[in-house]
């Protein structure tokens, strides 16, 4: 696969436009083959989606499971800023494909999960990384609360449609990894004033992630929710604000686990910490 698709091939995975795999004739065709069972070590060959993969801590996610041997579905809300985001990633472009994904809008998710089961056949790892944090930090009883509604929105309600088209092909390969990107901020042990619509869209997800792992705990299929972290804060020009960015250690471990591994948890820094 090259590193920017050729203009079929655009046209295929640019989501936004209703172009479907199933009608576009080519449903045969896969950007990689997939081969678990002849891969080499428990990830490679593996296939994973990251939500919001184009930025931030998504494409260093899209970056480090690469390097740990899958091949990537770089989902990404705006398909153009998934060919940039690409362009960063050198070698590793040849085992990423951009899909466009907007988490919030059901069409959108259910043309990725065709895409992924019509022309890969699978889902293995689904990281849910997209969020919004759109608080102006008002406390919990001035903060407006269309707000709130957009940011359980995306947050919360887009992560679980996500989770939802993509966890019945997982359970059909009886395999699935499901890591949910959470914050310490919505640990209720130490829950305080302040960005109440994000704290309480990462607590939404922290409650999914338990049911989940319950739902799926019979299909060998893993979820846990994590902090990304540690997080560091990366060096500023002189005049601007330090940008804070989170490490995709943790998340990666969880993409990664044995079978075994621990389900239902909520962790930070490989560790687990209390809900
Ligand atoms: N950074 C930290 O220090 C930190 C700490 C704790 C937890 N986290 C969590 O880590 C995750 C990533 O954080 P980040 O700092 O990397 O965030 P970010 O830089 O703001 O990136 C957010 C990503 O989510 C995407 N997104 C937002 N709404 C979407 C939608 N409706 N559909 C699809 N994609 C959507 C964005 O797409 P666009 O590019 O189109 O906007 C972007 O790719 C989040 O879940 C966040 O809550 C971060």
């Amino acid at each position: 696969m090259t590193v920017r698709p050729p203009e079929h091939e655009r046209r295929l995975i640019d989501n936004r436009n209703g172009v479907s795999p199933a009608v576009d004739g080519e449903a045969s065709h896969k950007p990689w083959s997939v081969d678990v069972a002849s891969s080499v070590g428990p990830s490679a060959g593996r296939v994973a989606l990251v939500s919001g993969g184009n930025r931030g801590l998504g494409l260093q996610l899209v970056r480090a499971l690469v390097d740990v041997g899958m091949q990537v579905v770089m989902a990404s809300r705006s398909v153009e800023n998934g060919y940039a985001a690409i362009e960063l990633l050198g070698d590793r472009a040849n085992q990423v494909a951009v899909l466009q994904l907007d988490i919030t809008n059901p069409a959108s998710v259910g043309r990725v999960a065709s895409w992924l089961r019509l022309r890969l056949g699978r889902c293995d790892v689904l990281v849910n990384n997209a969020a919004i944090l759109i608080d102006d930090d008002d406390d919990a009883l001035a903060i407006d609360l269309d707000v709130v509604w957009r940011t359980l929105e995306t947050n919360l309600l887009g992560s679980w449609r996500l989770s939802q088209a993509i966890a019945p092909m997982m359970r059909d390969h009886r395999y699935g990894r499901i890591v949910n990107v959470s914050s310490r901020l919505a640990s209720l042990n130490s829950m305080q004033r302040g960005l109440a619509a994000y704290r309480v869209s990462k607590c939404g997800i922290n409650a999914l992630t338990r049911m989940l792992a319950d739902e799926l705990a019979g299909d060998r299929i893993l979820v846990n929710a994590c902090c990304p972290g540690p997080v560091h804060v990366e060096d500023a020009a002189s005049g601007s604000l330090p940008r804070l960015s989170a490490s995709p250690d943790t998340p990666v471990w969880l993409a990664t686990l044995p079978d075994g591994g621990p389900t239902g948890g909520f962790f930070c820094e490989r560790q687990r910490v209390s809900w």
